[in-house]
């Protein structure tokens, strides 16, 4: 575990409850997108584990972009006003778009890039989302797939963080509280 261990409250979703969620979700996507190719947008840099997991399991071809954004000014996201930090590199016009998130908090985010992505004139534009906390629901967020629900506490590994740390965790866990002070 990297050392983290010491770190660590207690496993909230092991590796292999995320690869099974992770088959699971894919063939979903592969029945949904047959015939088609399809453009997977992560969203940096939280989204990079799952993204590569994910695009291994799909059986469709499918490409990759990235956007990297960040709420603007302000230390959290709550504001929901967002800055582009690393936009698409390609047009999407006319392209089957599936966003992929590692978590929805509050859902500003997301829906922020929702907007912005179908001002773009994409073919299609559907969510993929592995986790979703229940604040989420306060913001109307559209998300077709959804790995798990999870409770309102702060999580880390696969890719999420905390001050940058424990993205490179394979399962997500919870921070004792010593770790925040
Ligand atoms: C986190 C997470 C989501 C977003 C969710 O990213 O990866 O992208 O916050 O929050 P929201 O639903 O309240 O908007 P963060 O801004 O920490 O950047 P990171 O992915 O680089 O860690
Ligand atoms: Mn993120
Ligand atoms: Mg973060």
């Amino acid at each position: 575990d990297h050392g983290y261990g010491p770190d660590i409250d207690h496993v909230l979703l092991s590796e292999e409850q995320i690869r099974d969620k992770i088959a699971e979700l894919a063939a979903q996507v592969t029945a949904d997108y047959a015939g088609k190719e399809v453009l997977l947008v992560g969203v940096l840099k939280g989204a990079v584990l799952f993204m590569s997991d994910f695009a291994r399991a799909l059986q469709i071809p499918t490409q990759m972009e990235f956007m990297a954004v960040s709420s603007y000014g302000s230390a959290t996201s709550s504001s929901g006003v967002v800055r582009i930090l690393k936009d698409l590199d390609r047009d999407i016009t006319g392209k089957h778009v599936l966003v992929l998130e590692d978590i929805i908090d509050s859902g500003l985010t997301l829906s922020w890039l929702l907007k912005n992505l179908g001002g773009r004139s994409p073919a299609s534009l559907e969510v993929c989302a592995l986790l979703r906390k229940p604040d989420a629901v306060k913001v109307e967020v559209p998300v077709k797939y959804i790995g798990f629900d999870i409770p309102n506490e702060f999580v880390i590994g696969y890719g999420l963080d905390y001050a940058e740390r424990y993205r490179d965790l394979p399962y997500i866990g919870t921070l004792k509280p010593e770790v925040y002070q």
